[in-house]
């Protein structure tokens, strides 16, 4: 049988042929972006720009490079209305909505502080529909993702989809540069002895944190009963890749020093895509208190509390939360 290259498996699909032309110039971005990154060196690339994003965060080049590459890739989208990015404040509308037309959310690079360290980085994206002719409204709740996948930019390049049902992982063939399916119907293993959050924060963490980290830490003489091990990549992309492989619990959460913010990552481009995945990869997704998917956004660049990854430690960290927030009460 033919090799299963990522427009076989499209084509294969009840796909919208729009939805399909989409798809592939998000992939055509992420094959230029995965050149860039590599050639970084080379084309005097690293290093930082000197202009602060929405964020607060001073941009690479190379987050302004990749942004830049989606913009372009993108616009030849016949149905696509409107791009919403990190890097870049407002909507971007590129024509006149329609109902049905696309809207594209991305985090052109994400895990960029790992740029200058040759560390994994990747890039986050997922669709959504305009809801009615003229309607200008980009704040969906992700429960109206109707894609959302990611490129990760590691050893080698993988760009992980689902479009619905299934998580689907292909992988760049270094010569032809074609996505192929080597990862079908990636689940999330249900048993796991890996967390990863950012420790450094341990001060500023509430209790519910607190409580399932020095559980993990714990290990077999704690109430878990077994050894859990950690990893922290500072690549979200990196992590929950991770998960998909191998099991485990991702947590940037909400803490004294991010609450005012709302958390750290952003909804719409990184919590939202990567909930999609997770669920659909038979995980779970949740601030704590709420499923991420149904939260009404407030604003394209809204930061949330993000807890994702086997279902079980997911569940967990919610009783963890609700035990704490009826006490409060
Ligand atoms: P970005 O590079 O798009 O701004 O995102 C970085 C995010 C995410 O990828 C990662 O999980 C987290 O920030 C790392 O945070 P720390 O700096 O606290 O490790
Ligand atoms: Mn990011
Ligand atoms: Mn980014």
């Amino acid at each position: 049988m033919a090799d299963m290259t990522l427009r076989r498996y499209l084509t294969q699909s009840a796909l919208d042929p729009n939805l399909i032309f989409l798809l592939e110039d998000i992939a055509s971005s992420c094959r230029v972006i995965a050149n860039t990154v590599r050639n970084g060196a080379f084309e005097g690339n690293l290093g930082s720009t000197n202009v602060t994003n929405i964020q607060g965060e001073t941009q690479k080049t190379l987050d302004i490079l990749a942004n830049d590459e989606f913009e372009r890739i993108c616009s030849n989208s016949p149905r696509l209305a409107a791009l919403v990015s990190e890097e870049v404040e407002e909507v971007t509308w590129l024509k006149e909505p329609e109902a049905g037309d696309y809207l594209l959310y991305f985090d052109p690079l994400d895990g960029s502080s790992n740029l200058d360290v040759n560390l994994s980085v990747g890039s986050i994206f997922a669709v959504m529909q305009v809801q009615s002719d003229g309607d200008r409204n980009v704040l969906h709740s992700g429960r109206n993702q109707i894609c959302a996948g990611y490129a990760l930019y590691g050893p080698s390049t993988m760009l992980v989809l689902t479009v619905g049902d299934e998580v689907a992982g292909f992988t760049c063939q270094h010569g032809t540069a074609d996505f192929q399916l080597t990862h079908p119907d990636m689940t999330v293993p249900a048993e796991t002895a890996e967390f990863a959050i950012n420790t450094s924060r341990y001060r500023y963490w509430d209790t519910p944190i607190r409580r399932y980290v020095d559980e993990c830490v714990a290990g077999e003489d704690g109430v878990r009963q077994s050894s859990f091990n950690m990893r922290w990549t500072a690549s979200m992309v990196a992590e929950i890749h991770r998960i998909l492989i191998r099991g485990g619990v991702f947590l940037y959460p909400a803490d004294s020093n991010n609450r005012k913010a709302g958390g750290k990552l952003r909804l719409m481009y990184e919590a939202n895509p990567m909930a999609m995945i997770i669920e659909n990869a038979g995980g779970a997704a949740s601030t704590g208190l709420a499923s991420i998917m149904d939260i009404q956004p407030t604003g394209p660049h809204q930061r949330v509390p993000v807890i994702l990854g086997s279902r079980s430690e997911v569940e967990r960290l919610v009783t963890y939360h609700m035990s704490e927030s009826s006490a409060e009460q």
